[in-house]
């Protein structure tokens, strides 16, 4: 029986959040600075949608791998993006909160200890990676070097970066374009979400082709992620997002709504969409990240 997308979508959670949440706390449960430890799994345990990890053996999936075989980098990637908006809302930056449903890390803890869980959860990511007793060594190390270039400051850190200098421009009063808005998207969410998919196909040993696809299908789900974002910015509540909405404007963010309005924003986020779907549909198993790309497009929280 073919499934509607959020039908496919509810099923693939069902399958796959299980092996996740099996595994996600374990490497923080020994350790000798046990505040950390809370505050760490503090962040980990409030939820989010755990997009990346499922995009990522999805990936696997749909060229032929298996979803455990994928785990590890799920892992990594959900301990990388943690920690991104762990520092993300810290007062230097976004200064929020509210997150995943629950006060910031830094409102519990204290600054110090925000940027030290954030700190952990970045380098365990990369241990995770490295000690994976269920991928070669060589394939380790593609992972690990894939996941630092997109991570760091060649990618989501460097988008980061681009995010506060923007803020900057716009409180002395000067703007930029589309151009650079989507340059900024890409790095400081595509970026993590387009490795996603890739490490996905690396730790299925999927061929140059099928990487590349998936590489590409992912960079433009990452893109259309953050237009969405920027749209429930402007259009959810807190409620239902778990974290401040109407924020971006107040802080003079340039964002997709901003520069095109609400609906010349949902046309970009409908192209960047159309544009995953069609390279994802030439691959051996497309059905569930097809969904996926959808629901990412059409999500409310
Ligand atoms: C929020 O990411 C930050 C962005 C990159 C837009 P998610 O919307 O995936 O956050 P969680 O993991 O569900 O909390
Ligand atoms: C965050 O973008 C991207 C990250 C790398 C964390 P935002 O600042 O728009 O994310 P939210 O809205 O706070 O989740
Ligand atoms: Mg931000
Ligand atoms: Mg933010
Ligand atoms: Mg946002």
């Amino acid at each position: 029986m073919k499934l509607n997308s959020s039908d496919q979508v509810r099923s693939d959670l069902d399958r796959l959040l299980p092996l996740f949440d099996a595994v996600y706390l374990r490497t923080f449960e020994a350790g000798e600075a046990p505040r950390l430890a809370e505050a760490i799994c503090y962040s980990l345990r409030a939820g989010g949608k755990r997009v990346r990890p499922v995009l990522c053996m999805l990936a696997a999936e749909c060229v032929g791998g298996s979803a455990e075989g994928a785990l590890a980098c799920g892992l990594a990637l959900e301990y990388i993006h943690t920690y991104s908006l762990i520092h993300d809302d810290l007062p230097a930056m976004d200064d929020d909160d509210l997150r995943r449903g629950q006060p910031t890390s830094h409102k519990v803890f204290g600054e110090g200890q925000a940027i030290l869980a954030g700190d952990g959860l970045l380098t365990e990511a990369f241990q995770v990676l490295a000690t994976a007793s269920s991928l070669a060594v060589e394939r380790r190390v593609e992972l690990v070097s894939l996941l630092a270039e997109a991570a760091g400051w060649r990618g989501m850190v460097g988008g980061q970066s681009l995010d506060l200098d923007g803020e900057i421009l716009t409180r002395s009063g000067q703007s930029y374009g589309l151009d650079h808005l989507q340059l900024i998207h890409r790095l400081k969410t595509g970026a993590l979400i387009r490795v996603s998919l890739e490490m996905g196909a690396v730790a299925a040993g999927a061929d140059a082709a099928q990487r590349k696809t998936l590489r590409e299908a992912g960079a433009a789900m990452g893109l259309a992620f953050q237009i969405q974002d920027d749209l429930l910015d402007e259009t959810s509540t807190d409620e239902q997002m778990g974290k401040r909405v109407n924020k971006d404007q107040d802080r003079g963010k340039i964002t997709y709504p901003k520069l095109l309005g609400v609906d010349g924003a949902r046309r970009a986020l409908a192209e960047a969409t159309g544009q995953a779907v069609s390279l994802l549909s030439t691959l051996p198993h497309p059905e569930s990240l097809i969904a996926w790309a959808h629901f990412m497009a059409e999500r409310t929280s």
